[in-house]
C-alpha cells in the first residue's frame, strides 16, 4: 500500500492540540493543496475565512456549541460556498437555482478534505466543525459574509496533544458500495456493525454536547444525531443569502 492510501485509511479526527503554531510553510502548503482541488466548471465558488483573532475565535466557538478545540487549535478555517465573487463577475446570471447550492457545497467539502489530508500528511491533526451552522445567522454577521456566501464547515488544524485516537470503524464495503443497483439495508450486517460500534463506544464514550441520550451503538447514534441535526431555520437562512429559492 502506498503512503497516500495508508494515510487516508488511518484517518481519525483529532480534538486535542498543543499550543504550537503551524509554520508559515506548513500553512501555505495546506492552503495550496486545498486550492488545487477540482472545482465544478472551475467556478471556484469557495472562500476560506481563517480566524486569527482570538476574541473572534472565542465568539465562533460559542456559536458552535462551545467545542473547546475551536479555540485551542493552531488554525481554524471556515469553508464557505461563495458565489459573491462570481456574481460580481457575471451580475446578470440568476443565482437563485438550488443547483448552485450543491455546486458550492460540494466544492467546499472537497477543498476542506484536501486541506485536512495535507495537514495529516505532515503529522498534524484536525477535525471538522459542522456546528458552525448551529447559529448560522449570527456567524454570518460576525464574519461579515455578504449575499451569496454561506459558511458550511469549520476545520481545526493543529499539533496533536496526545496519541491520535483509535480508528473509528466504518460500515463494511458490502453495505456501502453496490454493483450496478442499489441494495436494501441488510439487517444482519447492520447488527454486526452495531455490535462493533458498541465495543468501540465502551472504550470511548460519546460526551456532551455531542449526544443527548445514552448512545450505545451505531443505531442509537443515528437516531440521536439525525434529530439533533435538523436546523429548521436553514431554508429561510439560505433564501436570505440568495440560495435555493427555486
Ligand atoms: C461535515 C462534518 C462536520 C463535522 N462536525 C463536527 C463537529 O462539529 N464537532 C466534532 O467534534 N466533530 C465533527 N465532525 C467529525 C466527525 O464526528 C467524525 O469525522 C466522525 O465521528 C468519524 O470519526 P473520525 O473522523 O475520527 O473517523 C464532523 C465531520 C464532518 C465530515
Amino acid at each position: 500500500m502506498n503512503n497516500t492510501v495508508k494515510l487516508l485509511q488511518n484517518h481519525t479526527s483529532v480534538r486535542s492540540y498543543t499550543n504550537n503554531p503551524l509554520t508559515e510553510e506548513q500553512r501555505d502548503a495546506i492552503f495550496k493543496a486545498a486550492n488545487q482541488t477540482s472545482s465544478f466548471s472551475l467556478l471556484q465558488a469557495v472562500s476560506i475565512i481563517r480566524i486569527t483573532d482570538q476574541e473572534l475565535r472565542k465568539k465562533v466557538m460559542q456559536l458552535s456549541v462551545n467545542q473547546p478545540y475551536i479555540e485551542e487549535a493552531a488554525e481554524f478555517w471556515i469553508f464557505c460556498a461563495d458565489f459573491n465573487r462570481d456574481h460580481q463577475i457575471a451580475p446578470n446570471v440568476d443565482l437563485e437555482y438550488t443547483e448552485y447550492l450543491l455546486i458550492g457545497s460540494f466544492d467546499a467539502g472537497l477543498m476542506a478534505q484536501n486541506a485536512l489530508t495535507a495537514a495529516e500528511s505532515m503529522g498534524l491533526g484536525g477535525v471538522y466543525i459542522g456546528a458552525v451552522r448551529s447559529n448560522i445567522e449570527e456567524l454570518t454577521e460576525v464574519l461579515h459574509l455578504p449575499k451569496y456566501v454561506i459558511p458550511l464547515v469549520g476545520l481545526c488544524i493543529g499539533h496533536p496533544a496526545e496519541e491520535k485516537p483509535g480508528i473509528k470503524p466504518r460500515l463494511p464495503q458490502s453495505m456501502v458500495m453496490f454493483d450496478n443497483q442499489y441494495q436494501p439495508l441488510d439487517e444482519e450486517k447492520l447488527a454486526t456493525y452495531d455490535q462493533q460500534m458498541r465495543e468501540y463506544y465502551q472504550d470511548r464514550p460519546v460526551k456532551a454536547p455531542f449526544t443527548v441520550k445514552n448512545v450505545k451503538g451505531w443505531k442509537d447514534h443515528i437516531e440521536d444525531h439525525l434529530e439533533r441535526s435538523r436546523m429548521p431555520f436553514m431554508l429561510e437562512y439560505l433564501n436570505k443569502q440568495g440560495f435555493a429559492k427555486k
